[in-house]
């Protein structure tokens, strides 16, 4: 029996989490996935008692199959160390290289935009790079406080980060509509440029198959609201592909249906890190109005890179009957609570 490292978190994580152990608990019921869960404490007020004192990220990966992350942030550590340590030790310590964040709308009135005018129109995947770029802490500052304050934030980027998350990019885009979209600033960014730009189109040799395009980020920020069915599979780095897939979900309707997975391809035993892209969101704590399916459909991603794909198929048909009717959360423009929604997903899965 495999074991799933459940983190819930901190604001919403734990209230979301809560309906996808109700949902895989019904999943275990009519699919025996054999799949048990072992909850990990690890949030803002684990880190205020504790530190990082047991925070064993390498034992994550030893002990459990994958990871369900809830959300971590929390405004009395407001530097975020404990995120930094908890999320960015999973990504960079699991060599999670590869973050895949699908939007796809279910139901017309989600999209925000008049000018979409079938659900086929708005389906894509954002393949953001999970280690490198701004994010790695390699910078400084100095003169703090003073009016002569200078902070350096250094982006980096390696040929072999690159190449993990490019050919995970083409690997999917084939397996899609077949066209895929390198996304970067290298107008603007002459060292990271050439090495995206030259390993995009090294790697593109390998997939005749797929079709090749670029846009630079502040056009790819615009065509996505211009024309989001030209884009298939996007592929970006860490700062970029953060920034359009919070920008992207908003074409499905918002956080509230963002689903994410990190893996490392090359990991076959350990199937990754599955979370909602949302944050804590602490002005919806204990109000019943966060949305839970970011975090179900990033469950369903978890089963389905498990391999489990009658169950996988089963919480996205059950995903796709709930957004598709009209109990839905205050974000969708419903009423219903955080529970509700939960519910009815599991009534769903139960009569697949
Ligand atoms: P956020 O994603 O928590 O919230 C942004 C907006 O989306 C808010 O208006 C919130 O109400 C709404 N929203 C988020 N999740 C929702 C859901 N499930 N249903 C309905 N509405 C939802 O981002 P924010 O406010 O910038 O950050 C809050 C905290 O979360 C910060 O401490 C931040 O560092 C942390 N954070 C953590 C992430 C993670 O755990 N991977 C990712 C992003 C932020
Ligand atoms: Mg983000």
């Amino acid at each position: 029996m495999s074991s799933l490292a459940v983190i819930p978190g901190d604001g919403i994580g734990p209230e979301v989490m809560a309906e996808v152990l109700k949902v895989h608990a019904v999943v275990e019921d009519v699919f025996g996935t054999g799949l048990k869960t072992e909850v990990l404490p690890w949030s803002a007020d684990w880190f205020l008692e504790h530190g990082d004192v047991g925070i064993d990220v390498l034992a994550v990966r030893r002990d459990h199959a994958a990871v369900l992350l809830g959300a971590l942030g929390d405004a009395r550590i407001p530097d975020n160390r404990h995120a930094i340590r908890i999320i960015g030790g999973l990504r960079q310590q699991l060599e999670l290289g590869v973050n895949l964040r699908p939007v796809r709308l279910r139901a017309l009135a989600h999209c925000p935009l008049k000018h979409v005018t079938a659900v086929e129109d708005v389906d894509l995947v954002v393949v953001r790079e999970n280690t490198e770029d701004v994010y790695v802490g390699v910078g400084g500052a100095v003169r703090a406080g003073s009016p002569a304050h200078v902070a350096m934030e250094v982006g980096v980027h390696s040929r072999w980060a690159v190449d993990r998350v490019v050919t995970a990019a083409f690997e999917l885009a084939r397996s899609r509509r077949r066209r895929l979209t390198l996304v970067d600033k290298s107008n603007a960014m002459p060292s990271a440029g050439p090495l995206w730009q030259g390993r995009f189109r090294a790697i593109a040799a390998s997939y005749p198959e797929v079709e090749c395009d670029h846009l630079y980020v502040d056009a790819a920020a615009m065509e996505l609201i211009r024309n989001p069915a030209r884009f298939d599979v996007i592929v970006a780095g860490n700062l970029f592909g953060d920034i359009l897939s919070d920008e992207a979900s908003m074409l499905a309707g918002g956080l509230g249906v963002a689903p994410s997975a990190s893996y490392d391809p090359e990991d076959g035993s350990f199937a990754g890190v599955f979370e909602a892209v949302h944050g804590s969101a602490p002005d919806l704590v204990g109000t019943g109005r966060a949305n839970p399916l970011a975090s179900v459909m990033s469950y369903s991603m978890m089963l389905g890179r498990l391999g489990l794909r009658e169950a996988h198929a089963a919480v996205e048909r059950a995903v796709d009957e709930v957004l598709c009717g009209d109990l839905l959360t205050p974000d969708l423009g419903g009423t219903a609570r955080t529970g509700d929604v939960g519910d009815l997903i599991c009534r769903a899965v139960a009569r697949h």
